[in-house]
Formats: structure tokens, sequence, C-alpha cells
């Protein structure tokens, strides 16, 4: 039996998806009725709680031959560091208490560097120490790059603007991946469970793209072809993200984030190889991300 934690999410739906198709026994973990009602129909197990409970976590994970593991993202979070740390440990104590000796952690390019990298300085490099300093767990860190969603995600903005906007350089091409990548090297990893000790996979997409580039991929699909990216000012930026809900805090780790993309300081080791390169380009499935035609596979 194998444990994906974040089961209603944008990459465990897709390893649920993927594990249940192989036949493998699961059980999923999340919140959301019914995105969970919905995996349950496909097979897996059910189980509903919240990530901050180490109880709950450890009855989750009690049993499983592997666990998938996220830190869930907070952006409302007054104190972002500290709620991810709350998240972080209860994770760590569950792995812990419940015995599971393979864990598959998604964390991200970047999470190598304890600090400039804003959000994952704040959580993903302080989550992989944490798992490091466990005892007797083959711990398999999954390195993704920026995910296509997270240029998807300013669509409504993009609609009541008219344009693009963060604080990237626009002419700095990014590594940029789909979450249907990361998911397929996910489930064949906690289904193999082929490494031993501490092991990091960096995921790279296709080929980088600059934010210019991406938003006219993401113009394309919503009939604006000619979509303009603007790069804003950090303070313009910060305000836009408050006001579409993120607490201050996450709002200036985002900036942060945004000018180490800037800068390359969020690089992979290993360069783009054929083992870092995965085969979903933007364009093939930017259509089926936009807000109403969420993809599930
Ligand atoms: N976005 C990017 O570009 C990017 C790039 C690299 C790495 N990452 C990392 O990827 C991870 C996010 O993965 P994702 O996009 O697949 O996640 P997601 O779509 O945001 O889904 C989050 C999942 O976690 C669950 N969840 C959230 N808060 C919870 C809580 N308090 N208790 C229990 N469950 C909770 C959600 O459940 P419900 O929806 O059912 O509540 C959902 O299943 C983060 O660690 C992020 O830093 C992201």
């Amino acid at each position: 039996m194998i444990t994906v934690m974040g089961a209603t999410g944008q990459v465990g739906s897709k390893i649920v998806r993927r594990l249940s198709a192989a036949g493998e026994q699961v059980r999923a973990v999340g919140r959301n009725p019914e995105a969970l009602a919905r995996l349950a129909a496909d097979g897996a197990e059910v189980v509903a709680g919240d990530a901050g409970d180490a109880d709950f976590l450890t009855r989750a994970f009690r049993g499983a031959d592997a666990v998938h593991t996220l830190l869930p993202y907070s952006p409302t979070a007054p104190d972002f560091r500290a709620e991810q740390a709350r998240l972080g440990e209860a994770i760590v104590t569950a792995i812990r208490d419940s015995g599971v000796r393979s864990v598959v952690a998604l964390s991200s390019l970047g999470a190598d560097l304890p600090d400039g990298t804003g959000f994952i300085a704040a959580s993903l490099y302080p989550q992989e120490q944490r798992l490091r300093a466990l005892d007797g767990v083959d711990v398999l860190f999954l390195r993704p790059t920026l995910f296509f969603e997270s240029i998807v995600a300013a669509v409504d903005l993009v609609e009541a603007m008219g344009v693009n906007a963060d604080v990237v350089d626009p002419d700095v091409a990014v590594p940029m991946i789909a979450t249907r990548d990361i998911a397929e090297v996910a489930a064949a990893a906690l289904r193999s469970r082929d490494w031993t000790g501490v092991a990091v996979r960096e995921l790279l997409g296709p080929r980088d793209l600059t934010y210019t580039e991406a938003t006219r991929i993401l113009g394309a699909a919503i009939g604006n072809p000619d979509l303009q990216y603007v790069r804003l000012p950090d303070e313009e930026m910060i305000g836009a993200l408050v006001q579409g809900g993120f607490s201050p805090d996450t709002a200036a780790l985002h900036v942060e984030m945004g000018h180490a993309l800037s800068a390359g300081a969020i690089t992979p080791h290993e360069g783009r190889t054929p083992a870092t390169t995965t085969p979903t380009r933007f364009e093939d499935v930017v259509s089926t991300l936009l807000p109403d035609r969420q993809e599930t596979s």
C-alpha cells in the first residue's frame, strides 16, 4: 500500500491516478470532500485530515510501503516560514512514528540553497534538512522547477488587466514543467523504491522559457495571441498579490523568488540532461490548465 499526501492537489491527484491504474493499493490524503470522492471512485482509500496534525498523519502513513509527502503551500499565512515549519515538523514526526521506510518528497529546484530564494528557502530548504535528519528512512527528493500551473494561475488577473505581470526579468529563460510529468516520475519511484539513503532528482520540463514566451503561449490559449508580459516594480507586485489574498509576508517571498529566478540563482546541479528533461510542453497542456478546464490526468 502506498500513501499519497496532497492527493487532491495538482501533483498528488495525478500520482494517485497513475498508481491506481497500475493496480497499486493507494491511501489518498487530502481535505476536499468532492475531490476525495472522485479518487475513491477510482479505487483509492481516502482519508481526510489536517497536515499539521502529526497523529492523523501517523495513522495515514502507518503500514505503507512508501509515502509521497509534500509541504502544502500556505500563501495566506501571516508568517509563512513558521506555518511551513509547523506542517513540516508534523510530517517528519509522522514518518518517524509510523515506521515508514521509503519517502518520495516533493521539493523544488533551489531547495539546496538556505536563503535568497523566497518561498523555497522559507519552506523546502528547511524541510529537506528535517527529512535528511531521519534515521533509517530512504528519502528521494524530487526537485521540479516552476510548474506551468504557476503561469496559468495569473489568468484571472491577466484577463482583468489585459497583460501578464510579475517581477521576473522578461528576457531570462527559466525551466518550467508539467505536473503530469512530475507525477509520472513520482509514481514510478513510489512503486520501484529503487534508491537507498538520500537521493535527489531534478526535473526541468522540456525546455527553458522566458516569461515573455510563456505569456505568449498562455495568450494564444485564451484567444489573445498578442498578450504581453510586463515586469512590475516590487511594491506594485506585492500590492497586487496582497489584493489577491496573499499575506504581506508571502507576497514579499514571491518577489524574492522572482529576483532569484531573474538572477539565475535557482539552477539545476545536473544541468539539462535526458534524465532531468521531461516531455510535456506548455503548449501541449495550457488549454487543459485554464480554470474551467482543469486537467485531472
Ligand atoms: N507551483 C510551483 O511552481 C512549484 C514548483 C516547485 C515546487 N512546488 C511545491 O509543490 C508543492 C505543491 O504541490 P501541488 O501544486 O501539487 O499542491 P496543490 O495543488 O496546492 O495541493 C495542495 C494539496 O495539499 C493539501 N493540503 C493543503 N493544506 C493542507 C493541510 N493543512 N492539511 C492537509 N492537506 C492540505 C490540499 O488538500 P485540499 O485541497 O483537499 O485541501 C492538496 O491536496 C509545494 O510544496 C510547492 O512548494 C511548487
